[in-house]
């Protein structure tokens, strides 16, 4: 199989093209290895697999439909696994605009590209932010009154919408999965448990919005990867499946466990929440279960120390 990867130099998107290399597929990255954190963190993301015989690079905006054309008349891929995103639900108040334009203009080019080459297979990776501060807890998929709260909550949502109409119209096989708050080895530098990370090994306070409460429901990549690979292998003709762990925890508890992984205390500095944060996440994950027989295996506790041995490993 040719699978086509966007964002494969991100976080997520490097994790998987490691797993599908590693399976035999050939893989098919595009990445346009923006600024919205240090560039030269993606070219170290796919260091270990750049030059493996399967891995085609394009250094493409999604935004680029001529030269996304291009490169499916030249590979020909079978299955789009589309993770490329501005994404951060803080900065998207910034730049609403730019959100628009990646998220739901690039995905729509993306989208007609799959449909006009008939791909088998479009997946999607949408986010947990869909539900905002939905009532219904746990988050269940069909849950139709969602109100988002950030203008990058918006474009998932609408690029959602997107992938329903295209398979509505055109019959496009397509599954979006909702990721919740993903963390592990080469987690993005703008994320809690990042900063928090670091700052605790810089002896540097943690600056928290809101009193410590709210809570996270954080999955850890491997799970992710496991739940994306198992969609590959399960092509529904239109299903939206919530990928989390299921155990969501507060933001207290998380700093207490990096404390305790790095052997350090942290000097908290509270500050007032922020537009767009939510109260809670929490995946209901039995659809996954079901159709994927997604079970996540690592837990918050073993995720976090494993992330903090990654986090020494590679900035100490
Ligand atoms: N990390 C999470 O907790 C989380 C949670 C929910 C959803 N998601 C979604 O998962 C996907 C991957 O997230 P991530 O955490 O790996 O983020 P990331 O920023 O590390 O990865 C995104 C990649 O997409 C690339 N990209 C962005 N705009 C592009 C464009 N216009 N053209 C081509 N490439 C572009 C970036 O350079 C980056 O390498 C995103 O769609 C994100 O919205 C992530």
């Amino acid at each position: 199989m040719v699978i086509l990867v966007t964002g494969g130099a991100g976080f997520i998107g490097s994790h998987v093209c490691e797993a599908l290399l590693s399976r035999g597929e050939t893989v098919v990255c595009v990445d346009n290895f923006n600024d919205f954190y240090d560039p030269t963190i993606k070219e170290e993301h796919i260091a270990s697999f750049v030059h493996h015989k399967n891995f085609i690079l394009c250094r493409v905006d999604i935004t680029d439909k001529e030269s996304l054309t291009r490169i499916f008349q030249q590979h020909s891929p079978s299955t789009v696994i589309h993770l490329a995103a501005r994404a951060g639900v803080r900065p998207s108040f910034d730049d609403p605009e730019l959100y628009h334009r990646v998220n739901v203009e690039g995905t729509k080019n993306l989208l007609e590209l799959s449909h006009e080459h008939r791909l088998s297979q479009f997946i999607f990776g949408s986010s947990s932010s869909v539900y905002g501060n939905s009532r219904q807890i746990p988050f269940s998929e069909d849950d139709v009154h969602l109100e988002q709260i950030s203008p990058y909550a918006v474009t998932k949502k609408k690029a959602e919408d997107l992938c329903r109409l295209f398979h509505t119209q055109h019959g496009l096989p397509i599954t979006c999965l909702r990721f919740f708050t993903v963390y592990g080895p080469r987690g993005r530098p703008d994320m809690a448990i990042y900063l928090f990370t670091k700052n605790i090994f810089k002896g540097q306070p943690l600056v928290i919005f809101g009193d410590g409460h709210s809570e996270r429901d954080y999955t850890f990549i491997s799970d992710i990867v496991d739940g994306i690979l198992s969609a590959l292998s399960h092509p529904f003709p239109f299903e939206i499946i919530n990928l989390g762990d299921s155990h969501p925890a507060p933001l207290r508890y998380l700093i207490s466990l990096i404390e305790n992984a790095s052997g350090k205390k942290a000097t908290i500095i509270m500050k007032e929440k922020q537009q767009g944060d939510v109260e809670k996440t929490f995946a209901r994950i039995s659809k996954a279960k079901k159709l994927l027989s997604y079970a996540p295996k690592v837990s918050i506790e073993e995720g976090i120390k494993r992330f903090v041995e990654w986090y020494k490993k590679n900035h100490q």
